[in-house]
């Protein structure tokens, strides 16, 4: 038998539970894997109440981005060998927080040896998202970029991809993020009343691109500090972006070999600040439920 964390019923923390299953087998086009890793999103939590639809069946295993290595690979499935370790989505029905999982393979890579197991599993989810929201409207070397949300687990992986990609880098977090910011040579603005101001100090030319990871009333402030709309990228939402002008995000094919490579050449480090043993999921959920965390937060089996 094997532990996996799922969700009973849609709605609150009290319906999702540890409970025993037998390990999942791997169908054509998949991959089973022991877990080594799993990284924690807000869309977890999002997920067990219901947002995406109420129709998946239950018990549904809860986690969306893992790391491990195969143990059984499925008919036909090419590119994967046991033994392999190896970082990806699980498939459809299937989930992260468990002890065996299986993966989806053509949202799966090799894990390369230079990046660790917990690094590997916040990639499928957080580090794509972040590779996205800035090579989304392929801006220029040299243009000004702001991350909204730069201390979370997106955001974080956001302001070094922006980075590598030959950005000016502004990243809007609140005071208590402000070295985890700058540490990734950054320049800081601290969230919360007068922001815009601050930011229009901080680019005075304006701002070319907005990757927006808060949404809402803090996206629709800093709007008019671009210098076109347009340039508005939202992962938390893209009903805001739109009504303002700019787009949500959207995957792109190439995003997790791309950010796989950032963070095995050095230049991406997903920043891992907490980690929790499978029996506590529920905490590792909720903490990031909260809304203000800081880097990512992975569920180690
Ligand atoms: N569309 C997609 O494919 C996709 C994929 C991944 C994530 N997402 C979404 O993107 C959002 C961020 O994800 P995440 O994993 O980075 O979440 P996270 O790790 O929970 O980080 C969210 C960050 O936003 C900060 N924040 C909250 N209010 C803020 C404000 N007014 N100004 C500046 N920062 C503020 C929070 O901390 P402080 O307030 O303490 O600074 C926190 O650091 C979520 O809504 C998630 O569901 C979407």
């Amino acid at each position: 038998m094997s532990a996996v964390f799922v969700v009973t019923a849609y709605g609150g923390p009290e319906g999702q539970q540890l409970i025993q299953r037998e390990a999942p087998a791997p169908r054509s086009g998949e991959i089973a894997i022991s877990v080594r890793a799993a990284g924690v999103n807000p869309a977890d939590a999002k997920r067990r109440e219901g947002a995406f639809g109420t129709s998946g069946r239950l018990p549904l295993a809860m986690g969306l981005e893992a790391s491990g290595v195969v143990t059984a690979v499925g008919e036909g499935t090419e590119g994967f060998a046991v033994g392999d370790a190896v970082l990806g989505a699980p498939a459809r029905g299937l989930g992260a927080f468990a002890e065996h999982t299986v993966l989806d393979a053509s949202q799966s890579v090799a894990k390369p040896a230079e990046v660790s197991f917990p690094d590997a599993a916040t990639l499928p989810v957080a580090g794509t998202t972040a590779y996205d929201l800035i090579h989304q409207l392929a801006p220029a070397a040299g243009q000004t970029v702001l991350v909204l949300g730069a201390g979370g687990g997106v955001g974080q992986m956001a302001l070094q991809v922006a980075a590598a990609h030959g950005l000016t880098v502004i990243g809007v977090a609140s005071q208590s993020k402000r070295t985890l910011v700058e540490a990734t040579g950054a320049t800081f603005v601290p969230s919360g009343p007068g922001v815009a101001e601050r930011v229009r100090e901080a680019a005075q030319s304006g701002v070319d691109l907005l990757a927006d990871l808060v949404g809402g009333e803090p996206l629709r402030e800093l709007a008019p500090t671009m210098t076109s709309p347009a340039g508005i990228v939202s992962a938390a939402d893209a009903e805001t972006a739109l009504a303002l002008g700019g787009a949500g995000r959207e995957r792109s094919a190439g995003a997790l070999e791309a950010i796989t490579a950032l963070v095995r050449d050095g230049l991406v480090d997903p920043h891992v600040e907490q980690t929790h043993p499978l029996v506590w999921a529920a905490e590792a959920l909720a903490a990031v439920e909260a809304g203000h965390s800081r880097g990512k937060s992975v569920i180690i089996p």
